[in-house]
């Protein structure tokens, strides 16, 4: 298959990303041939590094990677701060360029060091797992965690390439893997009817037996809605809000799971289903609509309870969620598949009434 290249065209900076079978392997004359600064210094995480060091290892040019835990309970400063430490000792200047090799926390704290150290470096994305390919890697979004809450501190800052290499994913669990096509199943909702289409008549043998054939499609597509929404709106000010369907309660249930029971795209699942709920019972959303994206979305397989959670604190949780403007809750809603609207008048009352209807809370 040959490489396919999708540009980002934002306001502070415009990049490639390079979707292709064996980049994993090539990264370093890819990177070359970008003109990625020389001086590289590669994050990772052990784990990823262990499974793909050997490959990806022709991006270090002889030098020891950064290794720091992923997972979103490491998603915090002090981690961030380890990424700095490797940097001062690998003698980085404001002409050297991270690689960050991983999944979305890697990429997430491995940019913000990027947007940060000596006010800001280079950062290319070499995305691991399948929701940092199709999301998290594109889009120049970094930070990290807070106790209070998820993102909360952060800086919009681009890289200059990403590269996708779907062979990474051979080695992602089932549940991780899945946890990805979450996000994709976001795009589909909230942008393509056509790729919901798909979906439906792919999605089982995506999720069960990862054919390259009916996922490099999928991932292309994705990467080409992002790269679209991204390019007409960096910073998150307009269309890009719409990605953040089923985020509002998503970031909510990681936070009051203390990001311990669910991964990101599963607490996204469980966040896109209250949003269906709540547009449904504010008369916007078709009841088979609703009912096609639940079996779309069950269809991927089994995600973890959630029934057991306190109501108070998934009603406080969200209200802390970095959406709020002015005190009023951003809800981006389906209106039909691959179509959102985004409202700011949802109560308690309702929100309370669509997370039952879930099954997310009791009462
Ligand atoms: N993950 C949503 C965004 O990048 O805007």
């Amino acid at each position: 298959m040959s490489l396919i290249r999708i540009d980002v065209a934002a306001g502070s900076r415009s990049y490639p990303v390079l979707v292709g079978p064996d980049l994993a392997g090539r990264l370093k004359s890819h990177l070359d041939d970008l003109g990625f600064p020389a001086h590289r210094v590669v994050v990772s995480s052990p784990h990823v590094w262990r499974l793909h060091g050997d490959r990806a290892a022709s991006a270090l040019a002889g030098r020891t990677p950064v290794l720091v835990r992923d997972g979103e309970r490491s998603k915090h400063l002090r981690t961030v701060s380890r990424i700095y430490d490797g940097l001062i000792a690998a003698a980085a200047d404001r002409g050297s360029g991270i690689v960050a090799i991983g999944g979305g926390v890697i990429g997430d704290m491995a940019g913000f060091a990027a947007a940060t150290y000596l006010r800001g470096i280079a950062v290319a994305h070499v995305p691991t797992t399948l929701l940092a390919q199709v999301d998290s890697a594109i889009g120049g979004k970094t930070g990290v965690n807070l106790p209070q809450g998820k993102n909360l501190v952060g800086a919009f800052h681009q890289p200059a390439a990403v590269l996708v290499d779907p062979s990474f994913l051979a080695t992602l669990s089932g549940r991780e893997f899945r946890a990805g096509l979450y996000e994709v199943l976001k795009y589909a909702m909230a942008s393509s009817l056509s790729l919901f289409e798909h979906l439906q008549k792919n999605a089982d043998t995506i999720a069960r037996h990862r054919h390259a054939a009916a996922l490099l499609p999928v991932i292309e597509q994705c990467c080409r809605i992002k790269a679209g929404i991204v390019t007409e709106d960096e910073r998150e000010q307009g269309v890009r809000r719409v990605l953040n369907f089923g985020h509002t309660a998503g970031h909510a249930f990681e936070a009051v799971t203390r990001y311990a029971r669910f991964r990101h795209g599963e607490a996204v699942a469980w966040g896109m289903l209250v949003a269906c709920h709540l547009a449904h019972l504010r008369g916007r959303l078709d009841p088979g609509d609703r009912d096609a994206f639940g079996r779309l979305l069950f269809g991927v397989g089994t995600l973890p309870t959630i029934g057991d959670l306190r109501t108070s604190d998934v009603l406080d949780a969200i209200g802390r969620d970095k959406k709020v403007v002015e005190g009023r809750l951003n809800f981006v809603l389906p209106v039909g598949i691959g179509r959102v609207e985004i409202v700011q008048d949802v109560t308690t009352d309702e929100l309370r009434a669509a997370l039952v209807a879930a099954g997310c809370i009791n009462s």
